[in-house]
Parts: structure tokens; C-alpha cells; sequence
């Protein structure tokens, strides 16, 4: 990839276009209306975007690619309309806007987010256009990173940890769940509509694993050094709320400076896996970790 900017355009323009026409206006009583506030126009498509950068290293299965990038940003964004809810982080601002309970109900919030999930594994099921195989491959994937063993069970272990101290490696696990495994899962779906080899395939779920633990170490740095108005989400949520961070139990300078190892992690896995065209995956480690919103 010659030039990230030109391509990640690209790309967020075509995600846009997929999550417009995919995610419907016509389901009953309002929740097309709900599901489609909290989805679009809204996002940095961070998830998407890894999928496609994948693919790309690999010269993968575009079509695949595509449905893989919108099915996992569903599964994300259905992720934060119920975090956002009352019972669980109880926040009113989600990508500078009121969160999708504020605006329509707490019990439309649930039903949006469950039907979400469920149009994710549609968009990744067509008649036709992926083969079964890989049809069935990239469920697994989505499936296993979005249920108990990543982000459902991530999500858990916050709750149960709020007002509590953590230790780092339990810690470490619950952000590797929480947060890590759909970013690492966005990875390996993008590299599985190609033809990845062993060594790829481990490079690659390395290089998931670093990005996504930097991802929410950074998310943890962000809520106590930005505002509200350029985050989108209210900040300083976690200190109100009394949750274990890795600002809380590290300190913010120890934080930063894993997030730079992480980074450094991230590029080394990409050397390792020997491919190519790696530009926008490094590309993208880069943004995780230098971003500001
Ligand atoms: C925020 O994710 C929630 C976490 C998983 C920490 P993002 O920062 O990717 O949120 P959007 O998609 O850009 O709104
Ligand atoms: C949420 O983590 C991770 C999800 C699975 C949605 P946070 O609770 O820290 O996310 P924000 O800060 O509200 O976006
Ligand atoms: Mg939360
Ligand atoms: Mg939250
Ligand atoms: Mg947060």
C-alpha cells in the first residue's frame, strides 16, 4: 500500500456505504430507527479497517473482506449501546451523541443491540458469494471473540472489578477480553480471506494481541487526559466510577510507556510474518497508540 491515507478513505467510504444499505430502516416498531443511530454516521471504523488491511497483506477475498469488516464493526457497535445502559456504565454520550437508551429506551437499547449481534452472523452467512468454508470460518472467529471468552466475558469481569482493585495480570486479562480479542479476531478475519500460512497466522494473532491490549490501555489514558467534547464519550468516567484501569494501577506514565511497547510488539509481529504489503497494519498500530479519540 503505497499511501494509508488515500486508502483508509477509500475503504471508510466503502464500510459506510455496506453498513448504509446492510443495517435496515424498515424493522418494526422503531428498532430499525435505534439500530441504525447507534451504527451509523458515528466511529472511527477502527475494527473495519484492520479486517480490510488484512485482507490486503494477504490479497484476500475483497467481498469476504468486506461483509468480515462490517459484521465485526455491528458486533462493536452493538457492544456499546449496552455498555453505555444504566446497568452496566450508565453513560448519556456515545460518539457525540446522546447513547442510543437516552434517545429511545432502555428496553429498544437491548433489543437494538441483540438484533446487531444477530445481522452480524447474517451479513457473514450469504447464499452465495463466500465459499461455505470460509463462511464458517469467519463465524467462528466473530462468535468466539464476541461471546464468554472475549468481549461478553471481558465485560463481566468489569462489572464484577468496579469499586475493586485489580492486580495487573488480572487486569491484562480482562482488557485482552474485553476489548483485545474483537480487535485481534478483526485481524485474523481479514488474513483467513486469504491464504495465510502457519507462520503467518501466528505473526498475525501477535500482532492482534499486542494492538488490541494497546487499544485499551490507550482507551484508559484517553478517559483521564481528554475531554468529553473530543472523545465523543464522557471523560473521566473510569475514576468516577471507581474502575481498575492501567492508569489507576500503573499510573499514567508506566500506561504510556506500555502502550509504546505494545506498539513496538505490534511492528515486530509484522516482521516476522514475512508478508509484504504490511503498510496499513503498521499504519494502523500506529494510530491506535497516537490517537487522541
Ligand atoms: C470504544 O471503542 C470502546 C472500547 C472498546 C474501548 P472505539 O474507540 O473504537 O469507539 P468508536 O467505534 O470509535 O466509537
Ligand atoms: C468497553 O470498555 C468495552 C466494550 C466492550 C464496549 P469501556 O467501558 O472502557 O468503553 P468506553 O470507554 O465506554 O468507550
Ligand atoms: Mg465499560
Ligand atoms: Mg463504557
Ligand atoms: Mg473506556
Amino acid at each position: 500500500m503505497r499511501d494509508f491515507d488515500s486508502w483508509s478513505r477509500h475503504e471508510l467510504d466503502a464500510v459506510e456505504a455496506a453498513l448504509e444499505a446492510w443495517v435496515p430502516a424498515d424493522a418494526p416498531a422503531g428498532l430499525g430507527e435505534a439500530m441504525r443511530y447507534g451504527v451509523l454516521d458515528g466511529g472511527k471504523r477502527l475494527r473495519p479497517l484492520l479486517v480490510l488491511a488484512a485482507c490486503t497483506a494477504l490479497a484476500g477475498e475483497r467481498e469476504a473482506a468486506l461483509r468480515a469488516a462490517v459484521a465485526v464493526e455491528l458486533i462493536h457497535a452493538y457492544s456499546l449501546v449496552h455498555d453505555d445502559m444504566p446497568c452496566m456504565d450508565n453513560d448519556v454520550l456515545r460518539r457525540g451523541k446522546p447513547t442510543v437508551h437516552v434517545k429511545f429506551g432502555e428496553a429498544q437499547a437491548m433489543l437494538a443491540g441483540d438484533a446487531m449481534q444477530a445481522l452480524a452472523f447474517e451479513v457473514l452467512t450469504p447464499d452465495t458469494g463466500i465459499a461455505p468454508a470460509l463462511q464458517a470460518r469467519l463465524v467462528a472467529l466473530l462468535a468466539r471473540s464476541a461471546g464468554h471468552a472475549g468481549m461478553a466475558g471481558g465485560q463481566a469481569i468489569d462489572l464484577a472489578a468496579t469499586g475493586r482493585s485489580l492486580d495487573e495480570a488480572t487486569l491484562r486479562d480482562m482488557h485482552r477480553r474485553k476489548t483485545g480479542a474483537l480487535l485481534q479476531a478483526s485481524v485474523l478475519m481479514g488474513a483467513a480471506c486469504g491464504q495465510p500460512d502457519a507462520n503467518v497466522w501466528r505473526a498475525l494473532t501477535d500482532y492482534g494481541s499486542a494492538l488490541g491490549l494497546a487499544f485499551q490501555v490507550v482507551d484508559d489514558i484517553l478517559d483521564v487526559t481528554q475531554a468529553s467534547a473530543t472523545l465523543g464519550k464522557t471523560a473521566g468516567k473510569d475514576i468516577d466510577a471507581n474502575k481498575p484501569t492501567f492508569v489507576s494501577v500503573l499510573g499514567l506514565d508506566a500506561a504510556r510507556r506500555h502502550a509504546e511497547d505494545l506498539r513496538r510488539q505490534a511492528h515486530a509481529a509484522l516482521a516476522r510474518s514475512g508478508l509484504a504489503d504490511t503498510g496499513g497494519l503498521g499504519a494502523l498500530a500506529d494510530k491506535v497508540v497516537e490517537r487522541e479519540s
